[in-house]
């Protein structure tokens, strides 16, 4: 480790995931497999990053023919900030119709199993070196459970030469689990549907392979790595999670704060900085307003909403809170996807109150961007949430985030109680409980800050915009963990 620290020889990490911003985006697990490789540059890491090749990623380089083969160049590694993008070739796995996962009528592709086995076996090949002009990676990073099965192939093509692993939870939620005799769609031999590697009461579990096996797990936030131990949030893996002791590690997310910065972001009418951010913000809500025949108003407090469309998010809870809101004198402008129930219920909320709710069902970078820098507050009452982006991001637009007292919401907002008022560092308003009771008296306690507190407003939406949201501090902890592992 000292010889390559004093040698300035780049440590040469593979990234495994299936989601990559800019490339193929669902939620925050592509703005963090995004953001790494350029901020982990400044440590002296060299990530290449290996995705699949959907159909999406494909067409923008399928006409030259060197790029077909078995791995697909989508950026060279001097290429701007995102290192050697990679794309695994397997055209009956992911040249098709639909999303990542889903297909065109919104259900899981009967395949997933085997399409992200041989994904995960592929970047196992180039990470041993056995693609192309690559030689063998120092360290594989995997993220969640599409890239898991990287542990087991590693293990088997290297047998005995270990190459070390780091798998990043960012959604215990979804583990890759599938039916026992599914197993031989994961392509490796028989013997590893066992307990000490796939074999998860009967069933395959891709996460659960790579949560004992990986040399190093972590999580996605020091909160959600504690409560991933314990029952209520460890969806059955829990004793597995605290029995990896110490090789559990938690490390926050931080934000792209090139992609996110409204000192220069094209799709805000007026950009701005702290000190312009009245004046950039007031132009935002303006445009926003008329974009959505929203009443024209600078004074009516704004909510906004970015987010997937689930049960984890507390839509229904937000659904919720809508008439109160309207009725005290709030907007409320949302964008989302996902599920269709919670869909309709906050289409329904827009149908009854035309003037002042706005939902746009889908998804949208630059309507997202707009939104950030619209609204007064940014809402997140999620059930849980292993880190959680968009409260990041609002904070440097100043849009004050209302968050869960959980998962990583926590340890990247500051409640602005009396206590932290007055030392002037609250950053956002945490709810009590995750509860109508909770949000509601969260959105009580925004309305009062709002409408009768200007100077603690203001300064709350200072201290967010100037808090350090950025991947400063996280990069140099996966640094010194690939490091350590040397
Ligand atoms: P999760 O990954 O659980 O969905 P995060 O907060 O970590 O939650 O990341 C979500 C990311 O996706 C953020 O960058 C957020 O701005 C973005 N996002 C979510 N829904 C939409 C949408 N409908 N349109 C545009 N961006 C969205
Ligand atoms: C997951 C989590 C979210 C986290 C993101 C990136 O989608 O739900 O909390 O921020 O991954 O790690």
């Amino acid at each position: 480790m000292a010889k390559r620290e004093t040698s300035k020889t780049p440590l040469r990490v593979l990234s495994v995931a299936s989601e990559m911003y800019p490339f193929v985006k669902t939620g925050g697990l592509a703005d963090v497999v995004g953001a790494l490789p350029a901020a982990l540059r400044q440590h002296g890491v060299e990530v290449t990053t290996i995705i699949p090749g959907y159909r999406a990623v494909l067409p923008k380089t399928k006409a030259a023919s060197k790029h077909q083969g078995d791995l697909i160049t989508l950026a060279q590694g001097d290429a701007g900030g995102s290192g050697l993008v990679l794309a695994a070739n397997v055209p009956a796995a992911f040249d098709r119709a639909g999303g990542p996962y889903i297909d065109e009528n919104g259900f899981d592709h009967p395949d997933n199993l085997s399409r992200f086995s041989t994904f995960a076996q592929r970047a196992a090949e180039v990470a041993a070196g056995l693609y192309r002009d690559l030689s063998a990676f120092d360290i594989v990073h995997a993220h969640d459970w599409q890239a898991a099965a990287v542990v087991g192939h590693l293990h088997h093509i290297l047998k005995g030469r270990p190459l070390p692993t780091v798998f990043t939870i960012h959604n215990l939620a979804f583990q890759g689990r599938f039916g026992g005799e599914c197993f031989q769609d994961v392509g490796l031999p028989a013997s590893y549907f066992d307990r000490d590697w796939f074999e998860f009461y009967g069933d395959v579990s891709l996460l659960k392979s790579a949560v004992l096996r990986a040399t190093k797990v972590t999580a996605v936030s020091e909160t959600y790595a504690a409560e991933i131990c314990g029952p209520a949030q460890g969806f059955g893996l829990n004793e597995l999670l605290a029995g990896r002791g110490a090789d559990l590690v938690g490390l926050v997310n931080g934000l792209d704060t090139a992609v996110w910065d409204p000192e220069t972001d094209p799709a805000l009418p007026l950009t701005y900085t702290s000190r312009t951010a009245a004046k950039g913000k007031a132009a935002a809500k303006a445009a926003l307003q008329s974009q959505f025949s929203l009443e024209t108003s600078a004074e009516k407090p704004l909510f906004g909403l970015v987010s997937r469309l689930s049960d984890q998010k507390g839509i229904d809870l937000i659904a919720a809170q809508i008439d109160g809101l309207v009725f005290r004198g709030a907007q409320v402008v949302i964008l989302g996807s996902g599920d269709p129930g919670l869909a309709a219920s906050l289409a329904a909320k827009a149908r009854q109150h035309p003037t002042q709710v706005a939902f746009t069902e889908g998804y949208s970078e630059a309507l997202s961007h707009l939104i950030h820098a619209a609204a007064d507050f940014l809402l997140v009452p999620s059930r849980f949430e292993p880190c959680g982006l968009t409260q990041l991001s609002a904070q440097r637009y100043g849009a004050v985030p209302i968050v869960s007292p959980l998962g990583g919401l926590v340890d990247t907002v500051i409640d602005a109680n009396p206590a932290a008022l007055r030392a002037e560092v609250g950053t956002g308003i945490i709810l009590r409980s995750v509860d109508p009771e909770g949000l509601g008296t969260a959105l009580n306690r925004a309305l009062a800050l709002y409408n009768h507190d200007p100077e603690a407003i203001a300064q709350v939406i200072e201290n967010g915009m100037s808090a350090d949201v950025g991947w400063h501090a996280s990069a140099a902890g996966y640094a010194a963990l690939y490091r350590s592992l040397l």
